[in-house]
């Protein structure tokens, strides 16, 4: 059985064709980084437009590497939510209509779901049972995964996500979109100890959500002070971006790393499942490596090229298709947020 996996949730345009055994046939992602990179974050206008541009060779050119045609599949799976809406409707109009010209099904994905399906995927067997931590630009969850497609919300983030804190960050210190990228090799020669931001909620026990935004301030204040000020025209000297970056990271790390342990004892789970954009930082990647060898916990983090969006994660639609979870065209987006769980 072979499937096209479609992706347009943000400002990727993405396919795949995978089989039924988790073969990836092939790939193919269309990064709009640069269309969104003056703007210093993605404007879902440009962004719904240029998917529009893009899905369909994008299409034709997945099917061309894996050496088949339309007619040689058995189901088009689309991510429906969440996301941005111009941007998922692009990629569900495109799936719905392969599905009608070919009487072919409809699968959905849900785009959070995929990002941790992308450890199952690398790991090559089942990881679930696990606490699912997912972090990218729009998101800063943790979910309790009974099963690929049962997630239950352990908390989140309250204001900014993690990715968006570091795209927004980068812009204050001059450095290019998209942030994350930026922000680990400029600190690559800075001091995390130089600066002591806020790590919100770390030591609420209680709690296992996140909030991005005081940091972000703090981070602003230092470099700018408080009032109005034209980022572009600061002249920071090079030495305090690096330790700037390297503080502002190792703040981000420390509630992330922090509260998906807490989340680990707290369900009593072993597993620790880790996607999204953020989970491609080096720094994170090796914390969370260090806390889950001493906790026993089993790590998988997303290999880096599917931490970022990507429709091989949309794997996770043949778990649907196995349980019977086939869509008509009545298929509609959900952009919000938290609307996640049984499906
Ligand atoms: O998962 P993703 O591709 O898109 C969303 O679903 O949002 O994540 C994009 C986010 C951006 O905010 C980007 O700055 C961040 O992931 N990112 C990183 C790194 N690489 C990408 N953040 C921190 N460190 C990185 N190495
Ligand atoms: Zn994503």
């Amino acid at each position: 059985m072979k499937i096209l996996t479609i992706e347009s949730t943000c400002d990727e345009t993405a396919a795949a064709v995978i089989t039924d055994e988790f073969e990836v046939l092939s790939s193919v992602v269309a990064s709009q980084e640069q269309l969104h990179q003056k703007f210093n974050g993605v404007v879902p206008e440009i962004a719904a437009r240029a998917h529009v541009e893009r899905i369909l060779p994008v299409i034709n050119e997945t099917l061309e590497r894996a050496s088949i045609s339309l007619t040689d599949l058995d189901a088009v799976a689309v991510a429906n939510e969440p996301g941005l809406a111009g941007s998922l409707l692009v990629g569900v109009v495109a799936a719905k209509a392969l599905c009608l010209a070919h009487d072919i099904p409809l699968v959905a994905v849900n785009h959070l779901q995929a990002h941790i399906f992308a450890c199952r995927l690398a790991a090559e067997k089942n990881v679930f049972p696990c606490v699912g931590l997912i972090v990218s630009g729009g998101h800063s969850n943790l979910y309790k995964c009974n099963t690929a497609l049962d997630f239950t919300p352990l908390g989140g983030t309250i204001d900014d996500a993690a990715g968006e804190a570091f795209d927004k960050v980068a812009t204050m210190l001059g450095l290019p979109y998209p942030g994350g990228p930026s922000i680990s090799k400029a600190a690559l020669e800075g001091d995390n100890k130089a600066y002591s931001f806020p790590r919100p909620f770390l030591r609420d026990k209680e709690s296992l959500d996140f909030s991005f935004s005081g940091l972000k301030t703090a981070v602003r204040y230092e470099i700018a002070g408080q009032g109005q000020v034209d980022f572009s025209a600061l002249e920071i000297p090079e030495q305090k971006i690096a330790d700037v970056a390297a503080s502002f990271q190792a703040a981000v790390v420390d509630c992330l790393a922090g509260k998906a342990m807490l989340a680990l004892e707290r369900s009593g789970m072993d597993t620790l499942c880790v996607g999204g954009g953020v989970a491609a930082n080096h720094v994170l990647r090796d914390r969370l490596q260090a806390e889950c060898e001493q906790a026993g916990v089993t790590l998988h983090i997303a290999p880096f090229k599917l931490c970022t969006d990507n429709a091989v994660m949309g794997a996770i639609a043949i778990e649907r298709l196995q349980a019977g979870l086939i869509e008509d065209l009545s298929l509609d987006i959900s952009p919000g947020l938290m609307r996640i769980g049984k499906s």
